[in-house]
């Protein structure tokens, strides 16, 4: 999971956010992490500390006074574990604490004695996080270089509408797991593309493959966890855009191949070929629908080759770095270096077995000029991770990640 072996310190401050805050908690533990909740005594107006003891299992600690810890330290005992301090929701009094340095409650003391990174997901009514004197706090935070998630825009619990609203469980969840991927391609420009290709018959009737797009969405926002700028091309799928992703939908090959090469321009550093694209398109599509009863006997259809996108891409003459994917019924090792050859491709991705259509899981083969290297089988979240560093470092972008 991919927050595992991650120890969160979740701070909640007063206000009616604390509410998701119960589900913050619940996802991070099902992420893999372990969560120690800290609360202000406003935040237990809003839900009772009982709620988060509940789901984490843990006595949660809201006094700065709590003799419940040994040497009576709460304030330094409780985040010297921690991986991260995440304070979800932060009200505009306790960012105003924090950006002064203040420690008057268990909370803001245990922030300011902290070793860890602290991340902050503010919640507010829309004019108090507009209101200079927050904007001044926030402005400070960023400076003293602690992260600020969200927050998001739209309808509040006052009745308002704007900025102010805290990013929702999943999205919080999503940004740890960010925070937390060393930023191997930093700087890095990726195109990535995903899913089938469909090529229409007529206006109802179209050919195209099971790909569910499910791996090329995983490889497009493990690249931009690792810190690049990622542009993806997706073929028909009603999966939702990873966060921070430039997505742009497309139906046809000659579509999909289209809108790559415009992303590819003016320069992009590494290109991901995960669509299954179709390999021909139908000439004689026809404008209207297809009836029965005029057509008379079986239509007969015309097909015409599609434009290769990943030897395309391969060829232009400042190519990024180029990976392609296939699937292969046999002898997996010789046709996937037979392909990775005919496309011109310093990497190639061979799923092992073509039973992975919509599933969550994969099993990937790495094929390059020195061999092979299997990458078993695991989530495709997993396996896009592992592809990044691999091809992170191939293309010589590692030396510098670091993990917070
Ligand atoms: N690909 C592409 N454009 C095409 C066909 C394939 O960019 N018109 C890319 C795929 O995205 C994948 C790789 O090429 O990264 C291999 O796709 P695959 O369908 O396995 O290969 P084909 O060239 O179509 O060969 P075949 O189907 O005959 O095995």
């Amino acid at each position: 999971m991919e927050l595992d072996k991650r120890h969160i310190v979740l701070g909640v401050t007063g206000g009616i956010a604390a509410y998701k805050a119960a589900e913050l908690a619940r996802e991070l533990l099902r992420a893999g992490a372990t969560v120690q909740v800290v609360m202000t005594q406003a935040a237990a107006r809003f839900v009772t500390p009982v709620t988060f003891q509940a789901l984490t299992a843990r006595p949660v600690f809201c006094d700065q006074w709590d003799d419940r810890v040994g040497n009576n330290m709460a304030h330094i005992e409780l985040s010297r574990a921690a991986d991260a301090i995440l304070i979800a929701p932060a009200s505009a009094d306790f960012l105003g604490k924090l950006a002064n340095g203040l420690c008057d409650d268990l909370l803001s003391t245990l922030c300011v004695a902290r070793e860890c990174p602290l991340l902050v997901a503010p919640a507010m009514n829309v004019q108090m996080w507009s209101n200079a004197a927050v904007q001044r706090n926030v402005a400070r935070l960023r400076d003293d270089g602690v992260t600020l998630l969200g927050p998001a825009s739209g309808d509040q619990a006052c009745g308002e509408t704007g900025p102010g609203r805290m990013l929702e469980a999943l999205e919080l969840v999503e940004e740890l797991v960010a925070f937390f991927t060393p930023k191997r391609l930093a700087g890095r420009r990726v195109v990535v593309t995903a899913g089938p290709t469909y090529e229409p018959i007529d206006p109802v009737r179209g050919i195209t493959n099971r790909s569910s797009g499910k791996m090329g969405f995983a490889v497009a926002r493990a690249c931009r966890h690792a810190g690049a700028q990622v542009q993806l091309v997706a073929g028909p799928t009603a999966l939702p855009t990873p966060a921070g992703v430039t997505r742009r939908d497309v139906l046809t090959a000659r579509e999909m191949c289209d809108a790559t090469l415009a992303a590819c321009a003016p320069a992009c550093d590494v290109f991901i070929a995960v669509a299954a694209v179709a390999d021909w398109q139908v000439t004689n599509a026809s404008e209207r629908k297809l009836k029965k009863d005029e057509v008379g006997t079986t239509p007969e259809l015309a097909f015409a080759e599609n434009p290769d996108i990943l030897r395309t891409v391969a060829a232009l003459p400042e190519a990024p770095y180029c990976v392609g994917f296939a699937a292969e019924s046999e002898d997996l090792q010789r046709n996937g270096e037979a392909k990775r050859r005919r496309k011109g491709v310093p990497l190639l991705v061979a799923n092992i077995g073509h039973q992975t259509f919509g599933r969550d899981d994969n099993e990937l083969l790495l094929i390059d000029e020195h061999g092979t290297q299997p990458l078993g089988r695991a989530s495709k979240d997993a396996l896009a991770r592992t592809l990044v560093a691999e091809i992170a470092r191939r293309i010589g972008a590692d030396e510098s990640a670091s993990t917070p």
